[in-house]
């Protein structure tokens, strides 16, 4: 009996030791793994591949493992461009076997492969968002449009204390609205709350705990857990998608484009991989990638310009002395407006609004800071390793404008400052989203002065952790300016 049970035993021991995830030779270090759990006990779910581990400090390249899956962590500038521009192509892919994988079906860009349905993909939407094929309307035109709807919202609050989140959702969820579909909604109407309701949950869901387990323990896939939502999710804004691109089938004039899903359309029997399904997808992926982001830099952006008054009335003066009596700011003035353009950048650096970037892999057996990665290895970006590098910023723990100002006053951008990240699977919507912040913060600084309520305590800058970062809802209060 004694014999079986110690017979039982090693049998066990040896079981575990194989299902243990064993680095290979030379592969970036990391903590001690655990049989079939690897280092999911490590991660703090709440910041799930969090800062601490950065802590545990084993250099700038070091890995941890989903279960038996090996994901290395790139921290700080020198790794970062090591990686994403020395060794481009290296690591370039998408890994293929997560959960967002699943929930998007394997379609669209932002996860897809490195290859030519993704390129073929990325240099359309790159095209189309840089106005050669949206029609008459210019993309300016369509963020002024949006920005004149969020005025109107607060110029019915004036002297009243609102709570932005809404507001900012609603008004980025517009704007790549209009670009892809040529059409917006009321900030009340159901279908935008859905919409953005939907994409809040999802990107929650996919850095949360059970997107987590979803990766690291493949059996649990098919059970009726909560992660079974996100497909839920992914379905409604799919079905509102098919409706808006079969209306667009009935009504477009071939040529003539009227919007992104016009132009797709013009160009589906002329590239291979160009499908009906592809469309719905990739809408869904410039929808999800354009509308957190963008309105959580805003949020941040605000929350902190609030309460840093002396820096939101210098960006007033400068404004005021710039655009003097001109109708309405363009894109072009910030070329003249170099305190704004600094403000708006420490934003960026500052809300961190990506914390992880979006998961790469290795396309080929490859290596990096002198350690081997194999290929098909998931490689994680700690971006605020870089946004808030010591060495790199003049003032990396605080917010502070001078961060992207010379001696002179002239906007200078330090070359650590990649919130969009680098290399080949750099945002694509960079050029969208920096017209979008310039235009809104301007336009609305130049009309509105943010107050933070005296009732409102010690404002809490701790964000709350999804795919993106954003700030807990906060309170503000408008008052309309004079007129300079
Ligand atoms: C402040 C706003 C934004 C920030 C901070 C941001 C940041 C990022 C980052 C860090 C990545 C990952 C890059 C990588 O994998 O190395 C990314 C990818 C991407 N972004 Fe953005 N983004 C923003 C706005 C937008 C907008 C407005 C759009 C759409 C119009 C967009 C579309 C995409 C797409 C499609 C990808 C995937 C690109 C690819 O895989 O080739 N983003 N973004």
């Amino acid at each position: 009996m004694l014999f079986s049970v110690i017979l039982l035993g090693l049998c066990i021991f040896f079981l575990l030791l194989q299902l243990k995830p064993q680095r290979p030779k030379n592969f970036p270090p990391g903590p001690p793994t655990l049989p079939i759990l690897g280092n999911l006990l490590y991660l703090n779910l709440k910041f799930l591949i969090c800062i601490s581990l950065h802590l545990i400090s084993y250099g700038n390249v070091y890995s941890i493992f989903f279960g038996l899956k090996p994901v290395v962590m790139i921290n700080g500038f020198q790794a970062m461009r090591e990686a994403m521009i020395v060794k481009a192509v290296d690591f370039a892919g998408r890994p293929q076997d997560m959960f967002m994988n699943d929930v998007i079906q394997r379609k669209g860009v932002i996860m897809a492969d490195y290859g030519s349905v993704w390129r073929d993909h990325r240099r359309f939407a790159l095209m189309t968002l840089r106005n050669f094929g949206l029609g008459k309307k210019s993309m300016e035109e369509r963020i002024h449009e949006e920005v004149e709807c969020t005025i109107e919202t607060l110029e019915k609050n004036i002297g009243k204390t609102l709570c932005p989140q809404f507001m900012f959702h609603n008004a980025a969820s517009n704007i790549i609205c209009r670009v892809l579909f040529g059409t917006r909604y009321e900030y009340e109407d159901e279908i935008i709350q859905t919409i953005v309701k939907c994409f809040t949950d999802l990107t929650r869901m996919a850095n949360g705990m059970w997107a987590m387990l979803y990766n690291s323990l493949p059996f649990i896939r098919p059970l009726p857990l909560p992660f079974r939502k996100a497909f839920k999710d992914i379905e409604v804004f799919l079905s509102i998608a098919v409706g808006l691109v079969n209306e667009h089938k009935k009504t477009r004039v071939p040529g003539e484009p009227r919007d992104f899903v016009d132009c797709y359309l013009d160009e589906l029997d002329k590239v291979n991989c160009f499908s009906d399904k592809q469309l719905v997808r990739h809408t869904f992926d410039l929808y999800i990638a354009g509308t957190d982001t963008t309105s959580n830099t805003l949020l941040t952006g605000f929350l902190y310009l609030m309460n840093y008054p002396q820096i939101q009335e210098r960006c007033q003066q400068e404004i005021d002395q710039v655009l003097k009596g001109k109708e309405r700011v363009s894109f072009d003035d910030r070329h003249n407006m170099p305190y704004m353009q600094a403000v708006i950048h420490e934003i960026q650096r500052i809300a961190n609004t990506l914390p992880l970037g979006v998961l790469h892999s290795t396309t080929r057996d490859t290596e990096l800071m002198g350690y081997f990665i194999p290929k098909g290895t998931t490689i994680v970006q700690n971006m605020i390793s870089v946004l808030s590098e010591e060495g790199q910023w003049k003032f990396p723990h605080e917010f502070n404008p001078e961060n992207f100002l010379n001696e002179q006053g002239k906007f200078v951008k330090p070359v650590a400052s990649i919130p969009f990240s680098a290399g080949p699977r750099m945002c694509l919507g960079e050029g969208l989203a920096r017209m979008e912040l310039f235009l809104f913060i301007v336009t609305l600084l130049r009309k509105f002065n943010f107050i933070w309520p005296e009732d409102a305590g010690e404002p809490d800058f701790t964000p709350l952790y999804g795919i993106t970062l954003t700030p807990k809802p906060y309170p503000m209060k408008i008052q309309l300016r004079q007129k300079q």
